[in-house]
């Protein structure tokens, strides 16, 4: 995994959602002109709804070929399709909603009204990966065709998104729970979160940390504290947001008010 990592710090959360617009976009360009899609993995969260949200009120969004774009979640709440807790509910009214997506290449977590329990979710989300894993595995003209590669069991992420707790969870990985020490898996069923709702599906941290890219994406005095941990290299079971490390690149992307306890030295100001 690579160490390319940089904290970026914005002057407020407006300016830290609209440029992390921008950046998305921009990536979003990018990996289409060079591989025709893109794929980037969507986290809940006020910040991350919020960069959907600027995403959709920016003309530069009218440049992306959103019908070649495969949206995934880092995490969903297992509740109802059509509760205002759901992740890919807000995401929608958001963005995707706004923009012609192909409906197909939107991978939504499973609700609790369309399966029958939490682990029917997560295995039905695991297959789903895993298919799209093949599909783009097969259709890689670019890999050497070697009997002994094994076909991976998530498909490329361009750009992960994820939120940060003010305990420093990641997607729905909680300190000292479960979820973040399971490994060998690419989805788990949490239970007993600590954040409302308590059942969520989410990636392990393995899934995520096989993205190319993880933004980590941050506003409040409230995440000062779980972002200087997180930046200061301590154990993942105990701070998950440590233990996020994108194949290319890992930014932290704050506004001021979460960048409080991070070294001057470590910042870069987009202001
Ligand atoms: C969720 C999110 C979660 C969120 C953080 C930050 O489903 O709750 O995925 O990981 O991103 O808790 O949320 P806030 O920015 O709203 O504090």
């Amino acid at each position: 995994m690579s160490r390319n990592f940089r904290v970026t710090e914005h002057p407020s959360f407006d300016v830290l959602a609209a440029t992390t617009a921008a950046r998305l976009i921009t990536r979003l360009l990018d990996v289409q002109s060079e591989r025709g899609e893109a794929t980037v993995v969507l986290t809940g969260g006020s910040v991350g709804i919020a960069t959907l949200r600027e995403i959709g009120q920016s003309p530069a969004h009218l440049a992306v070929d959103w019908s070649k774009v495969n949206f995934w979640f880092g995490d969903d709440r297992f509740v109802e399709t059509d509760s205002p807790d759901r992740n890919y509910g807000q995401a929608a009214e958001a963005l995707l909603n706004q923009i012609p997506v192909d409906p197909a290449r939107v991978h939504i977590m499973p609700a609790s009204d369309t399966v029958a329990d939490l682990d029917e979710a997560v295995s039905q989300y695991a297959a789903e990966l895993a298919a799209a894993a093949q599909a783009e595995w097969h259709n890689d003209e670019s890999r050497e065709a070697e009997a002994a590669e094994v076909a991976p069991v998530v498909p490329r992420f361009d750009v992960l998104l994820l939120g940060l707790g003010p305990d420093a969870h990641i997607a729905s990985l909680f300190p000292d729970m479960a979820g973040i020490r399971t490994k060998g898996v690419s989805v788990v069923g949490v239970r007993n979160s600590p954040k409302p709702p308590p059942t969520r599906v989410s990636l392990t941290l393995e899934t995520i940390n096989s993205a190319q890219e993880i933004w980590i994406v941050a506003a409040g005095a409230d995440k000062a504290a779980a972002v200087g941990l997180g930046l200061a290299g301590a154990n993942a079971v105990q701070v998950p947001a440590s233990g996020a490390r994108g194949m290319q690149k890992t930014l932290w992307l704050l506004d001021q008010a979460a960048a409080a306890k991070v070294p001057g030295v470590l910042t870069h100001r987009n202001s």
